[in-house]
């Protein structure tokens, strides 16, 4: 081989290589959101179900971990939050349903049907706001305590419960539980 030949082949694999990872990574991007929700590959699939070390949330903080390529809010609730939350009468809510997915899906809307603890002080969601899925504010945000979508400005009370704006829907409690006291399982 020549000298000429081989700047030759070299030049012809490093374009074959940058064009191959340049169309890898636009297609990748644009197949992505079809992918994620219809068919969902192993690597998505082995990660259905984690586990999350919850020892270090304080009362009155939240914690987000990222589950299935979304935002999960895992709040440890204070006595003021779990009473704001419950002492809310039904015909003031805006859906009915608790949405939550370890419980019928027929299941009102109560505080109590929301958590994953019977005292309350647990409450964990899915972060999407049920408009069109921005990530509400937390940490006590809008006029209810809650949370706060500002994209169209939807406000969530201390349960996680539309109480005004344009989300139809309660925030989603996902399939969860404890695995032990310091520990819960989502998926
Ligand atoms: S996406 Fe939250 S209010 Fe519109």
């Amino acid at each position: 081989m020549s000298h000429a030949d081989h700047v030759e082949g070299t030049r012809r694999d490093f374009i074959y290589y940058a064009t191959g990872a340049t169309g890898a990574v636009a297609g990748g991007a644009a197949i992505w959101p079809l992918v994620d929700q219809m068919n969902p590959s192993a690597d998505v699939q082995a990660l259905s179900s984690i586990e999350v070390d919850i020892s270090g949330v304080e009362p009155g903080t939240q914690l987000t971990v990222k589950w299935l390529g979304k935002p999960v809010f895992i709040r440890r609730r204070t006595e003021e939050e779990i009473f704001a939350a419950r002492q809310v009468a039904m015909d003031e809510l805006i859906d009915p349903l608790a949405r939550n997915g370890n419980r019928n899906e027929d299941d009102v809307a109560l505080d109590e049907n929301r958590t994953i603890d019977v005292a309350g002080e647990w409450l964990v969601m899915i972060g999407v706001c049920t408009h069109l899925g921005c990530v509400p504010l937390g940490d006590g945000a809008g006029e209810f305590n809650g949370w706060f979508c500002p994209c169209h400005g939807s406000h969530y009370d201390t349960s996680g419960r539309i109480r005004k704006g344009p989300a139809p829907e309660n925030l989603i409690v996902p399939v969860v539980e404890f695995v032990d006291e310091s520990t819960i399982r989502l998926g």
